[in-house]
Parts: structure tokens; sequence; C-alpha cells
């Protein structure tokens, strides 16, 4: 006979323990486990003593009949699942609640069910009525999308089972379905993942894509079902900041596809926009004449994205100055200012530092390191830099600026929006081709492009002009930068 199954299940991360604990030692959250019984997670089918069958083994070298993929006639969404949806794929799409998931899943199914494919879209959430007031804002109730508001999986699964099999079924939201093998309440990490593994097993029979939405929980993982994210092909995210209309959307894992390439998009009153040229939408509101502010050339995947940074370098009042950064990963922050403190001579311990990216985007590049070093040192000594500059470059913890990937593809956009100079490493100096038609500011170290930075600042103060609005408390920052 089976061992009682009764166990304690992390709701945040699925870890199961024998007895209930108040926290979960694999995911160090508090009160997160709850009583689940998971004898049922097995599915009867499964469970049962059958004997196995064989089955056929079949080559590498093999065609399948269809196409393969399924474009969604999105090209932002595309480019971030690798070029449409795989057949037989499952795709999990992750986000605040409020980004847009729905809105985007409704714009892009509808787009397909008008070029004639067979698309479903299940809510779990909404009403009927409800998906099709968004529809009908959007525009797009005429589209012949398949609509139905159901949570039992074993129902969904037999009523897809019927007819020509679609090409894409859209399950929103995967937290919402239960199925009835499992015991535990909807929503828990066993009925999840149950529900999941039913509606992965039908694609893969049947070879319909399907897209699951997934809940964030406060600190961005996809909540509760973070087992999920194994078990799907894809796990892409929908990001961006409440208050602003960017979206972008982010492939966090792709069986099929690159994981470095962003959707962009822009929520308006009619819907997502897609936005082709995500650099002009990010340098749109640039704050043109304010210290502080450095334009980065970046790449997200195989597009070149130019972004402003901006730095905020104040004096502290508290024991253990602030280091505060939105966008950019924190320890890469911290990583400059030690170059900047130990090779350049310039002293922040005694500054709060803010370091933001504007738009909403998050960089995840070591490129971007010389930027951030211009942006703030660009704030210690309140001095602008010039409007008309790109910046990228590594920068090696002996303050070496080093080169990065793509320099001819950065110079190219940057030129592309009007830019006349670019800040790079020396050493990519020799790839940059001669046609980007930039003037091109190598730097070796840190040091030299410092130095240059404080001289504006000085050449500022002594001009006249600004002088009254330099602040006296960083006259010493700026001595040491000037003496080294
Ligand atoms: P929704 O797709 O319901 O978010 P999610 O499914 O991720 O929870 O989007 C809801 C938000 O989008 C809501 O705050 C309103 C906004 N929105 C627009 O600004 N324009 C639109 O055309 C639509 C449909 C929504
Ligand atoms: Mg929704």
């Amino acid at each position: 006979m089976a061992k009682s199954t009764l166990s304690f299940v992390c709701q945040n991360c699925g870890a199961a323990y024998n007895r209930w604990q108040g926290k979960c030692e694999s995911c160090g959250e508090w009160n997160t486990l709850a009583e689940e019984d998971t004898s049922g997670s097995v599915p009867v089918s499964i469970r049962s003593k059958r004997k196995g069958r064989t089955f056929a083994l079949e080559s590498l070298a093999g065609k399948s009949p269809d196409a393969p993929r399924l474009s969604s006639g999105m090209t932002e969404l595309d480019r971030v699942t690798g070029g449409g949806f795989v057949r037989g794929s499952v795709l999990l799409v992750g986000g605040d609640p409020g980004i847009g998931k729905s809105t985007l899943l409704t714009q892009a199914t509808s787009l397909l069910a008008r070029a004639g494919h067979r698309v479903v879209y299940i809510s779990g959430e909404e009403a009927v009525a409800q998906v099709r007031l968004r529809a009908e804002r959007l525009g797009l109730s005429d589209a012949p999308v398949q609509l139905a508001a159901e949570t039992s999986v074993e129902d969904i699964v037999s009523t897809l089972s019927e007819g020509a099999v679609p090409r894409l079924i859209v399950i929103d939201s995967i937290q919402t379905m239960w199925t009835d093998t499992v015991e535990s309440a909807p929503g828990t990490v066993t009925q999840v993942r149950a529900s999941a593994q039913a509606l992965i097993r039908f694609a893969k029979k049947t070879g319909a894509a399907i897209i699951l939405v997934g809940h964030v929980t406060k600190d961005g993982q996809i909540a509760g079902p973070r087992v999920v994210e194994h078990m799907v092909d894809a796990v892409m995210s929908f990001e961006g900041e409440g208050s602003q209309q960017f979206r972008i959307l982010r492939a966090v894992k792709n069986r099929f596809g690159p994981t470095d390439e962003i959707g962009v998009f822009e929520m308006t009153g009619l819907g997502l926009r897609e936005v082709s040229n995500p650099s002009e939408l990010f340098l749109s509101e640039r704050d043109l004449g304010t210290p502080g502010t450095a334009v980065f050339a970046g790449i997200e995947g195989t597009r070149p994205v130019l972004v402003e940074l901006q730095a905020l370098v104040a004096p502290t009042s508290l024991g253990t100055p602030r280091r505060a950064v939105v966008g950019w990963d924190p320890s890469r922050l911290s990583m400059v200012l030690a170059v900047l403190e130990a090779h350049c001579g310039v002293k922040l311990s005694g500054h709060d530092v803010y370091l933001n990216v504007a738009g909403g985007l998050r960089i995840n590049e070591p490129a971007a390191d010389l930027a951030a070093a211009a942006a703030l040192v660009s704030s210690l000594v309140n001095a602008q830099l010039p409007t008309d500059a790109v910046y990228f470059g590594e920068i090696s913890l002996s303050g070496v600026v080093r080169p990065v990937a793509q320099t001819p593809a950065r110079l190219k956009e940057a030129a592309k929006l009007g830019f006349q100079r670019a800040v790079l490493p020396e050493s990519a100096r020799g790839d940059a081709g001669g046609d980007a038609g930039l003037s091109l500011n190598a730097v070796n170290s840190l040091t030299t492009l410092v130095a240059e930075i404080a001289a504006r600042g000085s050449r500022r103060g002594e001009s006249g002009a600004p002088a009254e609005k330099m602040p006296h408390r960083q006259d010493s920052a700026v001595e040491r930068v000037r003496w080294r």
C-alpha cells in the first residue's frame, strides 16, 4: 500500500516537508507551507500497473511535415520567441498584475485568428463578457478567436480534443486551473503543477502550441509554480514600470530560440503598440543640459539600443551611504564605484549614489560600465557631459577599459540617431570601421575619462557663469581627480 502522502508544500518554491515549519529551508520564505495531499499528483493513467508498451525510435534527421513555427504577426513578439510559436511547445508568460499580459495575448490571438488559424483563448480569471469588452476596446471584436471562461483542465482538454487541433491555446492564467487528479485547492503548487503537466501532455500529443499566463510575486518570481518554469519550453517575462507606458517582453528561458532578445511595446489607449526603434523611444524625453546623464550605446540581443543612464551623487547624512540602482546590477555599480575610488582617486564613501536607467529598461551588459562611470563622475563634479556623445566599454578591476562586442552596430545606431561622438575602449577602435561618421574618443583607462570630465567641470568653474552653482563640497573630489 502506498505510504501516507500528506505533506507540507511550500507555496513559493514547491519544496515538500513531512511536518509544518515556519520557514521554508529551500527558498527562505516565511509562512508559505500549506498542507497538501500529494498522493494524486501522478495521474491515474501513469500510476496504473500496466505493462510498458514498445515504441519506435527515430533518427535526428527526420523531417516534420508542417512548418514548425507559427508567426504571430507581431514582429516584437516573434523576435522574443525566436521566430514564432513552435508546434507542440508550451510557453509561460509571467508579469505583474495589470502589466498587460491579457492585452498582449488578446492582440496576438486575434491576429492569428484573422490569418485563418484555429486559436482558443481560455480565461480563468475574467468572464467572457470582460474579455469581449477588452477586445472591443482594442478594435478586435471581429477576429474569430474561440473564447471560453473555464478552469477545469479535464473539461478544457476534452473540449479541445474535438475538431481540428488548435494552432494556439492561451490559458489565462495557470494559477486558476485545477484538475481532478489531485485534491489540493486551485492555486496550490500541487494543483498548478498537475494542471500544467496535463496541458503540456496535451500540447505534445496534438502539436498545439500553448501559452500559459503566470502571476508574479513581489520579488519578481513567477508565483508558486517556479516548478512550472522547468516543465515548459520557454519562459517570457513581461516587464515595465507601472507609471511608464513602455513594456518589455524578455525571454528568460527558450528551448527554441535566443534568450537575450527583447520586444518593446508601448501601452496606449488602444492596446499595445509595437516599438520597432526602441532607441528613439528611450531617448525621447532626454534631460539635455543636466550633469549626471550619459547615453549608453547597448546591444539587446541582435539589436542596438541607446538608453540614457542617470546618476545622482550627493553628500550623505547617513553613517553608511546609500547606493540605489534601478535597471542595472547593484553589484556592478559597487564594482565601478570601487574602481573609481581605488584607481581614479574619486572618493565616494561620503556620498549617496543613485543610478537609474531611463525608460524602465533593465541592462545586463557589462558594456554599460563606462557610461555609468561617466554619469557618476559627471554628477559628482557637476559637469555636464557632451550631449552628442555615446559611451560604451567594460571596466576591469584594474581600471582598464576593455573592448566589448558589436562595436560597429553600436556606432551605426548612434550615428543614425544624430550623435556626433563616441567614447569607447581604445582596443575597439580597430573594429569600429571607418564609415560610422562619428568622431571617436578612444580611452584606455578609466582614469583618462575621469580626468577629462573633471577638466570640463573645472573649465566650467573658471569660465564664470555657473561657478556659484558649483557646490564647494565637491571641490575636494575635483582637486583629487585633477592632480592624479
Ligand atoms: P491587462 O492586460 O488586463 O493586464 P494583466 O493581464 O497583465 O493583468 O492590462 C491591464 C492594464 O492595461 C490596465 O491597467 C489598463 C491598461 N490598458 C490600457 O492602457 N489600454 C488598453 O487598451 C487596454 C486593453 C488596457
Ligand atoms: Mg490578465
